[in-house]
């Protein structure tokens, strides 16, 4: 942040053997997304993460990377990600039904809590409705242990260039074998919705039909699959737990949700239709992902050398782009480090330039899970700020932790207690209105 409010829109500084660009311009930042696949490109630091992703979407570049997007674009329709919608309704009820037996005294860790709800929803949707698959400490151990050997594989790269890596370190071995039961975790789901007659919807099941269809070799649709799982985890289980520590900070706002929630879906599971009408829980998610966006920075490579603004950008330069520093530049937000949600009324929203605010990044590699995210959190908090009141130990302070998501440290603990008038009966069996429908937009 320093960085940004010394140099202005492009901060050149040193790392290790070489010289990095962090651009801070909303118009430059435009300029860099959008031209993207022709100047720039996914370097060094992203091919750390093939032992564990594979040849997905988030490693692939140029034309490679084009032909994965128009691949699985279609998977993510408005359509299909409406019919998603009872199996995250089923999940947060299981959740907070097991919450309701608890002793009042016993906080719930929410990072922890949510990176299981978020892994069960997600591997139901990926392997479907019928998967015999329940999150467990060995699979949110494994998904930790990669995603915290990544960030310090990345570190010592820039530092090392590399050759750190293939020493025998303690986090690279136990990468190795998180990876390893991953893996076969997901080639065990995907035989299992292979074996079923009936697939329950999974986005499995889709993928690989088309794949066989199209080309499997092209388009890796288990590489696809292992990308997908772990892409949508922690960054949404982390927004969640951030969105719970600031409602535990702002119990005003706690209490303008629960009634939100209360005058828009009454005592019945949430329809698509209603997600675009929790405006107020749709300008705390926003608030939230602005204050601690989970991806705190998007990185590239220069292709080839070309002027960015008044600066010339060398071929192989790395440029980072850093959501965190834009969402609290004083120039774009006034009082950025204060929770106000109002800030995402319509009118104030569109005042500001676009690259300001941009949890989700931009331009063609923008989230390919945004929609499906937005969905996720809209429901969920919906749900918990209907059914139950939150609050948090007094003067505890819940620092950052830029891992490879922005952490909460030490963990967001949140006491829960009944709201009376609503009581949580599971929905699912019932017949939902707009089940199936397109999410209008969200
Ligand atoms: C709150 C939750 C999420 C946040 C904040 C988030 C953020 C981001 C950001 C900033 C990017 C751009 C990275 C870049 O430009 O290099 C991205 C890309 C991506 N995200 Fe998400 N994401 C979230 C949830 C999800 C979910 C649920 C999925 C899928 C299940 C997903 C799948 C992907 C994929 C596949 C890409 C790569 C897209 C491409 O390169 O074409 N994300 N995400």
């Amino acid at each position: 942040m320093r960085l940004a409010l010394r140099h202005g829109g492009v901060a050149k500084y040193r790392m290790g053997p070489e010289r990095h660009f962090l651009i801070s311009d909303p118009v430059l930042i435009g300029q860099v997304l959008h031209h993207d696949v022709v100047r720039y490109y996914r370097g060094k630091y992203h091919e750390l993460l093939k032992p564990a992703f594979g040849e997905g979407l988030l490693t692939a570049n140029g034309d490679e990377w084009r032909r994965q997007r128009q691949f699985l674009q279609p998977a993510f329709s408005k359509q299909r990600i409406a019919s998603w919608l009872d199996i995250v309704v089923e999940g947060t009820e299981a959740r907070m039904a097991a919450w309701s037996a608890r002793p009042r005294s016993s906080p719930i860790g929410m990072a922890g809590e949510m990176a299981g709800l978020i892994q069960d929803i997600n591997a139901k949707i990926l392997f479907g409705r019928n998967l015999p698959y329940r999150a467990n400490a060995a699979m949110l151990e494994a998904v930790n242990a990669i995603n915290d050997s990544l960030l310090r594989q990345v570190k010592r790269a820039m530092i090392g260039d590399g050759w750190l890596n293939r020493l025998p370190l303690a986090d690279v071995r136990r990468f190795r074998g998180a990876v390893s039961l991953l893996h076969q975790t997901v080639d065990h789901l995907i035989e299992h919705q292979r074996a079923q007659e009936e697939n329950g919807g999974g986005l499995c099941a889709l993928l690989t039909r088309a794949a066989i269809e199209a080309s499997p070799e092209a388009l890796h649709p288990r590489d696809q699959l292992i990308t997908l799982f772990l892409s949508g985890h922690e960054t949404t289980a982390v927004a969640l737990a951030w969105i719970f520590y600031f409602l535990t900070e702002h119990p005003d706002w706690a209490e303008r949700l629960s009634d939100e929630a209360v005058t828009v879906l009454a005592d019945r599971p949430p329809a698509v239709e209603d997600l675009p009408r929790l405006s107020q829980t749709r300008r705390a998610v926003d608030e939230s992902l602005r204050l601690r966006p989970p991806v705190y920075g998007i990185g590239r490579r220069a292709r080839i050398e070309h002027t960015l603004g008044t600066w010339r950008i060398p071929a192989e330069s790395p440029v980072l782009i850093s959501p965190y520093v834009m969402h609290h530049h004083p120039d774009y937000w006034e009082n950025p480090d204060r929770f106000d949600p109002d800030r995402f009324v319509p009118e104030q929203a569109r005042s500001r330039p676009s690259f300001s605010y941009f949890p989700f990044g931009g331009g063609p590699h923008t989230c390919l899970g945004r929609h499906l995210a937005m969905m996720e959190l809209l429901t969920i908090v919906a749900l918990v700020a209907r059914a139950f009141r939150l609050s948090a130990p007094k003067g505890r302070r819940v620092a950052l932790q830029p891992w490879l998501t922005l952490r909460p440290k030490p963990e967001v603990l949140v006491s829960v207690a009944r709201r009376m008038n609503i009581s949580i009966k599971s929905s699912i069996h019932r017949q939902r209105p707009g089940h199936g429908a397109e999410i209008p937009h969200i």
